[in-house]
């Protein structure tokens, strides 16, 4: 096994991060070494259980590619079906998939025989540089997404490069808009690589992306590292899912994940700057350049405002009923205490 390019410390233990085009073709070799003596099931949708193949000697179970897969639904069926396969504690899962299935897979090995270990094998830009790291799983429920789950850090995360080539337009560019977050939250510098580098990004460069990866991946493993359990420092990551996880929720995921963050970091840097906390001009720089990455940076026809500020209700940052937002004070910088309260009415103004 080569070098990990980052290996992340957490409360118990560590977890190497690999990028490399064509490491899936030694998937069986790092699985060996990662889950040494362990029998395997992969977790994957069926869209990229037929296009990404693993080379792993194991069963493959599937469910329908979407957010609305993320259910406890599916938690349960395949829950059921590793019963059925006879898994045990020597047992280990491999999440291969976007985001959707990170979540996923990683809750059922988080909560399968109180725990197993999984392997995160991410093959969306947006799993790769940001869900597959940093041990969050979970599910949606009907009140709300991500509101079930827990923090299981996987044994190791795999990226290949090379299977971002069947991945769609559209879902590339959902990575993009979590890029421009982590330069919002940590990073001026990667923010003005990024708006020279777009083209060659949408282009598919290899090398580009790799570079993306590396950033992307530094800055939340940083963020990650200094608050696994999100008590303060790690809501920064939560930049613009207050009104993206609302507008998922309002639209019923009519919206991609990524589409609603960059609606989301638009309308949240604009809140900011009507509160005085956001340096003027930050969500025109931000919107402008997620207008350059092809994402959405303005709330979709049709959508219920009040619908959307209800959906915020079950925010995860809300202290005693009031909501919190994490806001940037400016292009690179989100500063303590990290969130700030927010009166509805002044989040209804910007919608
Ligand atoms: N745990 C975390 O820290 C964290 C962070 C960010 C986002 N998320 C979650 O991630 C989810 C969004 O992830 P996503 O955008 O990857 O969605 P996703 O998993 O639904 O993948 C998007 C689409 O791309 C397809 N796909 C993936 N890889 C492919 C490939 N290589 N070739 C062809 N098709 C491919 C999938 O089948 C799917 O249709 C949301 O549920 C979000 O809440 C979690
Ligand atoms: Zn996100």
């Amino acid at each position: 096994v080569s070098t990990p390019v980052l290996t992340i410390r957490h409360a118990t233990g560590t977890c190497p991060v690999h990028i490399q085009a064509g490491l899936l073709e030694t998937l069986p070799d790092l699985a060996r070494a990662f889950l040494p003596g362990r029998r395997l099931v992969v977790i994957a949708d069926h869209q990229v259980a037929a296009v990404v193949p693993t080379r792993l000697d194991a069963p493959v179970l599937t469910f329908p590619a979407g957010e609305r897969s993320k259910s406890r639904e599916t938690w349960a069926r395949l829950t059921d079906e590793l019963l059925t396969l006879g898994l045990g504690r020597d047992g280990a899962l491999v999440a291969l998939g976007g985001g959707v299935t990170g979540d996923l897979a990683g809750f059922v090995a988080a909560t399968f025989l109180r725990g197993i270990p999984y392997l995160q094998v991410p093959t969306s830009l947006l799993a790769m540089l940001d869900a597959s790291i940093g041990g969050k799983t979970g599910l949606d429920v009907p009140a709300g997404k991500n509101l079930v789950g827990a923090f299981h850090q996987p044994a190791a995360v795999l990226m290949d490069l090379r299977v971002l080539r069947t991945l769609p337009d559209a879902e590339l560019r959902t990575g993009l808009a979590e890029a421009v977050k982590h330069a919002v939250i940590a990073d001026a510098e990667h923010f003005a690589w990024l708006r020279s580098r777009t083209s060659r990004l949408l282009a598919r460069d290899e090398a580009t992306l790799e570079m993306l990866l590396l950033r992307s991946v530094a800055i939340k493993a940083e963020v990650v590292a200094a608050d696994e359990r999100e008590t303060g420092r790690r809501a920064v990551l939560n930049a613009g899912h207050t009104v993206a996880h609302a507008l998922e929720a309002a639209t019923n995921f009519g919206l991609r994940h990524g589409e609603a963050v960059a609606i989301g970091l638009v309308l949240e840097a604009r809140l900011g700057e009507q509160l005085g906390h956001t340096a003027a001009g930050t969500s025109a720089a931000i919107a402008d350049l997620l207008t350059q990455c092809g994402l959405p940076v303005t709330m979709p026809r049709g959508v219920s405002r009040a619908d959307v500020v209800a959906a915020m209700a079950t925010d995860k940052k809300n202290r005693s009923g009031v909501l919190h937002f994490s806001l940037p004070a400016r292009i690179g910088a989100i500063t303590a205490p990290w969130t700030v309260p927010v009166t509805a009415q002044a989040v209804a103004a910007i919608l």
